[in-house]
């Protein structure tokens, strides 16, 4: 059985990203409204954090909702924003047994403002918490926060007199220092349900080395024996980083 899979601890993936694609497609085939899968699709995300953090993963990116998303109903994109936020205030409790930490990744003040000051508040009360850290991707695109990041540096070169962005000092270094989260490490495994290969604007710079696992089921059917079986199909990888086999 797949909760069965035996995983080698030491082989672990520091850093697991997950596309939770398929709640819409759930919710069709069962004649529900797309809302429902998106409730679903939460409990699924629910398990799936628990499961995580269980197994002593560092870090854990969730693709809750891209920059692209708005193009969604209002109706939609209102009851996904009210699930995080009421989320956020019930599971509180949930998060502090586990000694879980919040954070968000994405443009915070392209959110409406109680649910910039609901992350916020999450990521304050949780900042202590020395367990698995849960990053929220909200308001998220890959592109998005490379421009981001880059506009950051240079309002912090006009800050600074006589630093300016020349072409030399133009590295990776320097950019990634301006990302949203520049402490957390690349992600190694990055996740996608529903069966779609694509990577959706998810992690573009950070994901450049990471492996990918894409799944057939959709995202509310996902559960911890599914968690298991990705990372016991990641422990099988040969990473090289573009380099050689030893
Ligand atoms: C994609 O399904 C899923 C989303 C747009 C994200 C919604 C995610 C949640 C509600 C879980 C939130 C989790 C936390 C911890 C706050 P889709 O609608 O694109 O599915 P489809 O491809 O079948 O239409």
């Amino acid at each position: 059985m797949a909760s069965s899979v035996v995983l080698a601890g030491s082989r672990l993936p520091r850093h697991i990203g997950i596309i939770m694609d398929g709640n819409g497609r759930w919710a069709q085939r069962k004649n529900l409204l797309r809302t429902q899968g998106h409730l679903e699709g939460l409990k699924s995300a629910k398990k799936i954090v628990k499961a995580a953090s269980d197994l002593h993963i560092p870090f854990l990116t969730l693709y809750v909702f891209s920059t692209e998303n708005w193009k969604r109903t209002a109706e939609e994109v209102g009851f996904i924003m009210g699930l995080v936020k009421q989320h956020l205030k019930a599971e509180l409790d949930f998060y502090r047994e586990n000694r879980i930490r919040i954070r968000h990744t994405g443009d915070i003040q392209g959110l409406p403002p109680d649910i910039a000051r609901e992350l916020e508040e999450a990521g304050e009360d949780t900042r202590s918490f020395e367990g698995l850290q849960v990053i929220l991707a909200l308001n998220y695109g890959g592109r998005d926060a490379i421009v981001r990041a880059v506009r950051r540096w240079l309002a912090s070169c006009e800050k600074e007199p006589g630093e300016k962005p020349l072409p030399a000092t133009v590295t990776e270094e320097a950019i990634r220092r301006f990302l949203d989260n520049p402490d957390i490490p690349d992600p190694d495994l990055i996740i996608r349900t529903g069966g779609e290969y694509r990577t959706s604007n998810f992690l573009l710079w950070e994901g450049a080395y990471a492996e990918y696992y894409f799944s057939e089921l959709l995202w509310p059917d996902w559960t911890e024996g599914d968690l298991r079986s990705a990372l016991a199909a990641y422990q099988e990888r040969e990473r090289r980083f573009g380099g050689r086999k030893p």
